[in-house]
């Protein structure tokens, strides 16, 4: 028998245990078993080749799987990327009251039993893309209680253009110990104006507005092809969107929804990710599954800088990097200027292209967390508020790297691809948020790429 002080310790110590198990289950950062710390390790200097199919875009995918909610029955939604951010928001649905249920690249959500309206503090804080229940759970059940989000690492991302927008439709807010408590009877039409274009903004208020008492007019949209796809989905549901993909945005309110059944578009983030890496590497990558299109400031940027580009059909392109890219500046704007989501990633790229570059960064003010890392390489590269100066050097070298956000981790990757030696790039749970078996793709191209748990 355990003398009692043992056994309380026991005790205590499997009660913390099982609960930061349950924790991280419930942030749904990482399945249970997996390691939270595994690391890249990438021998650079494979020039990479050969096919890649591009997953469902994590941005759009997330939206859709929030549309659930404006509507009661299963809705069944394709082409679904496996990510933790999906895991998470399937565990944030669920602790609504629907069913979740996920299986190659296919996501079901029952919502007859939406009874709750709190979106908690672990879930938000592990995934910002959770403030958009707050809309259609308004819309829903005239209630929603959703945990203010913080600043995060890219910069402080406030909601208060979300907020503004719900409360010219009608809803109550407060702010409550930490938590934005919306109320409302039914939301009603209104003209919103944004003073930035906002993503989540613009479609937290499209699926609020589609069960709203009237019309919604939003000046000032954001245009992302995230949003399009959105509203498309809306309007599979018997939603009345138009003008989706330009400024003004109008959502004539309906009574009732009927559940999804909708194939979400491919994510032009990672289009564009394996385009540098085709790039960086002086490849030769056929893109599968895309959508050029919506890359085409990056494609632009790519071809000024000496990678070839051709387009063989509506959804494969090909890409051939030259010997070494020549630089070029960008500047991030909202869609169609050139992505915030690919501004790391084409730094490094032209971290070792001939030639300067300025890199001006406009959407977010603190996303250069991946220029420490890259200088670890030897990237020749000067911050001065929101620009990057860029000066190419011949050769980056592999080091010990950090990946600090979900497109830090990926500019690493391209980095690391070229790099003389071994990187490895620890915190990989930011990549895994938005990048589905990137290190299996990478591998199909070529690439000695090896996922490591931390103490190997
Ligand atoms: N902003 C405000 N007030 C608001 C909302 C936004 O001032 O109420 C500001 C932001 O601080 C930022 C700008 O407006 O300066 C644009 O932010 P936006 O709201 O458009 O960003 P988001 O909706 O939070 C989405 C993507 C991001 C992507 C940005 C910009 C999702 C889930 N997230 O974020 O994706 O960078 O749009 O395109 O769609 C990623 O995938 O790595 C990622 C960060």
């Amino acid at each position: 028998m355990l003398c009692l002080p043992l056994k309380a310790l026991l005790e205590n110590t499997l009660g913390v245990l099982k609960e930061s198990f349950f924790a991280f289950a419930l942030a749904g950062l990482f399945p249970p078993f997996a390691c939270p710390m595994d690391k890249l390790v990438i021998k650079g200097g494979a020039r990479l080749h050969g096919e890649v199919e591009i997953s469902g875009a994590k941005n759009a995918a997330l939206p859709i799987m929030v549309a659930s909610l404006l509507t009661s029955g299963e809705s069944v939604i394709k082409r679904v990327p496996d990510l933790a951010d999906v895991k998470t928001m399937g565990k944030l649905l669920e602790n609504l009251g629907a069913a979740f249920h996920y299986e190659s690249g296919t996501a079901m959500i029952r919502t007859e039993r939406i009874n709750k309206h709190t979106a908690p503090y672990e879930l938000v804080k592990t995934m910002r893309a959770s403030v958009l229940v707050i809309g259609p759970l308004l819309a829903r059940t005239g209630r929603a209680k959703v945990s203010l989000p913080g600043g995060c690492a890219i910069g402080a991302r406030p909601i208060n253009l979300h907020l503004m927008g719900l409360k010219k439709m009608g809803a109550e807010i407060t702010l409550e110990e930490g938590y934005v408590v919306a109320r409302a009877k039914r939301l009603r039409g209104a003209v919103i104006y944004f003073d930035i274009p906002t993503v989540t903004g613009t479609e937290n208020l499209m699926m609020a507005a589609s069960l709203a008492a009237g019309t919604t007019i939003i000046e000032n949209a954001a245009k992302e092809p995230e949003v399009i796809d959105l509203a498309n989905a809306l309007n599979t549901m018997g939603a009345k969107v138009r003008g989706a993909g330009e400024s003004t945005v109008e959502i004539v309110g309906v009574d009732s929804l009927r559940p999804l059944s909708y194939c979400v578009i491919p994510d032009r983030v990672e289009t564009g990710t394996f385009m540098t890496i085709a790039g960086i590497t002086g490849g030769d990558i056929l893109i599968k599954n895309c959508r050029a299109e919506h890359n085409d400031a990056l494609i632009t940027k790519l071809k000024e800088a000496g990678i070839i580009t051709g387009q063989e059909n509506s959804t494969t392109v090909r890409l051939k990097g030259p010997r070494r890219p020549s630089g070029h500046d960008i500047k991030t704007m909202p869609y169609p200027g050139f992505p915030t989501d690919m501004q790391a990633q084409f730094m490094a790229l032209m971290s070792i292209a001939t030639g300067t570059s300025i890199i001006r960064e406009t959407i977010f003010e603190n996303r250069f967390m991946h220029v420490a890392e890259l200088k670890r390489m030897g990237a020749d590269i000067d911050i001065e508020g929101s620009t990057a100066t860029v000066r190419g050097v011949s050769k980056l070298k592999g080091a010990d790297v950090m990946a600090t956000d979900l497109r830090a981790s990926a500019s690493l990757i391209v980095a690391g691809l070229v790099a003389e030696g071994k990187t490895t790039i620890h915190r990989l749970y930011h990549l895994d948020r938005g990048y589905e078996r990137i290190d299996e793709k990478l591998r199909g191209l070529g690439a000695a790429v090896e996922r490591l748990r931390d103490g190997r």
